[in-house]
């Protein structure tokens, strides 16, 4: 049975099945234990997640995301201590759980939806230049939104942040936190060390793979790319991708830390829709003493005995901070903000930036994954018969990751410049309806490269090709001392000429490996449709690409070092090697701002590592 659904229809049918899933159990009454697991939280404002504040906490937490909501959990582990956890934004609902559904969430009031300044040097295919810059809001913050890839990073990401001198996090150290965070269900990888089982966050294959996906990691193989487990002894090489889902589900921080400790934790208190302003700060001894936030039209000062730790992410951290006045005397200055500490807070911002593309076309038929492709009858099976490997649970369309080396890289022979994404679709697959708009690509854009392939039956596959250590360098700061306007960003993609030449290196192999048998047996060509904009350049020459780099510009949102961590005598850093705010007492940043490079990883894994480790280092401190 095919039945074609238009996304809104498609919702419709999903959450009325929901529905009746909830109310035909039991005498028809609707329990809330039940709605919750049915993911309809979001619908009916559960009472548990409303804490009002009451008195004072020894630790508030702001920002209920990856490292914040590791972190709460591990904290209100002590029955002793009690957590109070604020969070911007609701209850994930059902959309968040099926992950084919990802590219939507940007589009709904689970994303903050910040833009970027105007770019120079890319983004020149979006509206007025502007990139999207997504974050989560929500219980699981950006884990709830994001494309749920599993990727820890390099050992030497880890041991160059240690040299900088914040011992404690070199590879051999951060291992056991990235582990005592997992549970893997990953075929082959039973009884691989990199892996464990019985951590709260589950890691998993994606059950759902495309015949695209099979031919690409066999001609990736044939280009000489090995197979590898980008989590394990080696990150070089071809992966089908390890996902943050239970089952075929969506596995957040919110799903995977605090839903299931939370009838149990009498001591963990937690607040949504709750907006902190400030962090209140004893000036005499330069002490956080709580924070003052907004919930509903009340505005609530609310004290924390022991810490104030702040994880709102990296953009919002380091907004809070400067709120608070710990920031650039000149920022802080220009706006009227009395300076209580002097730090380079928001003065550095590294982000991956990608190229959307190369996209092939094949000659095979129903294997892009279009959520409009999504059957009655997959619905039927993910849903009600739970079945884990229908196209619901593929991650947007993500299904192989590579990593490899650019011929101009000064990187040692181990430590990998580029990745690809392998995607089966396009801007396309959503028929236009969340990525591009998502994404803030102009219209013209998608109808001259996309739409004719939306309308075509035959497949298509998009390798994104993304950089990992940028020398382009942006920045964030405030334009005033609203705390509800957005703080302003400016990534300053591709400012230095070089990145371009590594996407190009990257674009030159992707091609080269569609070339392979594997992928040549379905037909496989570049889609050779100019990008708009770049229509002067020779197709397919050096300088074509280049235009189509800083047209088709797309982040992956792996935005770090906001918040830079670093030892006193480092002039870069904001946070110490134990994550506490220079110069201040009682104040803790504990997100993925802390993060001092940009990593060889999507960003995800990382925050639950620093939530899990900053949990330790705590506990060090108190006990
Ligand atoms: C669209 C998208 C796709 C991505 N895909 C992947 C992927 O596939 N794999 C991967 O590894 N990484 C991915 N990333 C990146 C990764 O998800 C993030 O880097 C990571 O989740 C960030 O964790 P965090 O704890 O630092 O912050 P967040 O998870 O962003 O948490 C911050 C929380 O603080 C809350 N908050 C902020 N300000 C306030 C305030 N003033 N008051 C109260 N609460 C506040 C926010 O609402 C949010 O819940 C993606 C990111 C995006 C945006
Ligand atoms: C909690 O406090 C009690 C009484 O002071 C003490 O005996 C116990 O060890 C504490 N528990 C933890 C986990 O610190
Ligand atoms: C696996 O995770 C559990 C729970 O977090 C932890 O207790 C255990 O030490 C971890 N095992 C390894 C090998 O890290
Ligand atoms: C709310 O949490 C308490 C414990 O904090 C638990 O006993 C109760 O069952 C929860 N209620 C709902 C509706 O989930
Ligand atoms: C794919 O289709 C094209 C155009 O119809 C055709 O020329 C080509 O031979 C086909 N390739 C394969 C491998 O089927």
């Amino acid at each position: 049975m095919m039945i074609r659904l238009s996304i809104p229809l498609g919702q419709v049918l999903l959450l009325a099945l929901a529905f009746a899933a909830a109310t035909t159990k039991r005498q028809q009454q609707l329990n809330v234990e039940q709605l919750r697991q049915l993911g309809l939280g979001n619908i009916i404002n559960l009472p548990n997640y409303t804490d009002l504040p009451r008195g004072s906490y020894d630790f508030i937490v702001v920002g209920a995301g990856a490292a914040g909501c590791t972190l709460a959990a591990r904290l209100s582990e002590n029955p002793n201590w009690t957590v109070y956890l604020i969070e911007a934004g609701g209850v994930e609902n059902l959309m968040h759980l099926i992950p084919v559904l990802a590219p939507m969430l940007q589009l709904t009031a689970s994303n903050w939806n910040y833009k970027s300044q105007p770019q120079r040097h890319a983004c020149r295919g979006m509206n007025n230049h502007e990139c999207a810059l997504p974050r989560g809001k929500g219980l699981g913050g950006t884990s709830s939104i994001n494309f749920m890839i599993y990727n820890r990073g390099n050992r030497r990401d880890f041991d160059s942040w240690a040299e900088r001198g914040n011992h404690g996090w070199s590879y051999d150290e951060v291992l056991p936190y990235f582990l005592r965070s997992e549970s893997a269900h990953l075929q082959g990888l039973e009884h691989s060390p990199y892996h464990n089982h019985s951590g709260p966050l589950s890691v998993e294959d994606v059950r759902f793979r495309s015949s695209l996906a099979h031919a690409y990691v066999r001609a990736a193989q044939q280009a000489g790319h090995s197979r590898t487990d980008y989590n394990g002894e080696s990150q070089l090489g071809v992966s089908y991708v390890q996902a943050n889902t239970l089952k075929g589900r969506r596995h957040s921080a919110f799903s995977a830390y605090i839903e299931p400790v939370r009838p149990l934790r009498k001591n963990l208190h937690i607040l949504t829709m709750a907006r902190v302003t400030r962090v209140l700060i004893d000036e005499s001894t330069k002490s956080a003493i709580g924070v003052e936030l907004l919930h509903g039209r009340r505005r609530f000062e609310v004290r924390a005995r022991k810490e104030v730790i702040l994880s709102a992410g990296a953009f919002n951290s380091p907004q809070l901070l400067m709120l608070s006045g710990i920031g650039p005397e000149d920022n802080l200055r220009a706006i009227g903000l009395p300076v209580v500490q002097a730090l380079p807070v928001g003065k550095l911002l590294y982000d991956h930036m990608c190229h959307f593309g190369p996209t092939f076309v094949t000659n095979t038929t129903g294997q892009t994954t279009f959520p409009t492709r999504v059957t009655l009858s997959d619905i039927l099976s993910f849903y009600l018969a739970g079945n884990p490997a229908t196209r619901l649970s593929s991650i947007g369309g993500v299904e192989a990751l590579t990593f490899l080396k650019s011929p101009r890289s000064r990187r040692p022979s181990d430590w990998p410049d580029l990745e690809f994404i392998f995607v089966a679709g396009s801007l396309a697959s959503d028929e236009g309806t969340a990525l591009k708009l998502g994404a803030n690509f102009k219209d013209e854009i998608y109808d001259t490269l996309y739409r004719p392939l939306q309308l075509a039956s035959q497949d298509h596959f998009t390798l994104l090709v993304m950089q990992f250590d940028p020398k382009s360098v942006g920045r964030l700061w405030l334009h005033n001392r609203n705390p509800f306007t957005w703080p302003k960003i400016d990534p300053n993609y591709f400012r230095n000429e070089e990145d371009v030449e590594y996407l190009l290196d990257g674009i030159k192999e992707a091609i080269r490996i569609t070339q392979m048998p594997a992928l040549q047996a379905l037909g496989t060509r570049l889609l050779d449709r100019p990008v708009p904009g770049c229509e002067h350049k020779l197709f397919g020459s050096d300088d074509y690409w280049r235009c189509s780099i800083r047209t088709m510009s797309y982040t992956l949102h792996h935005q770090v070092a906001t918040c830079r961590m670093g030892p006193a005598s480092d002039p870069t850093a904001v946070v110490s090697p134990e994550l506490k705010v220079h110069g201040m007492r009682k104040l803790r940043v504990v997100d993925t701002s802390v993060i001092p490079l940009p990593p060889t990883a999507h960003t995800n894994a990382a925050a639950f590592m620093i939530g899990e480790k900053a949990a330790d280092l705590i506990r060090g401190d108190w006990l």
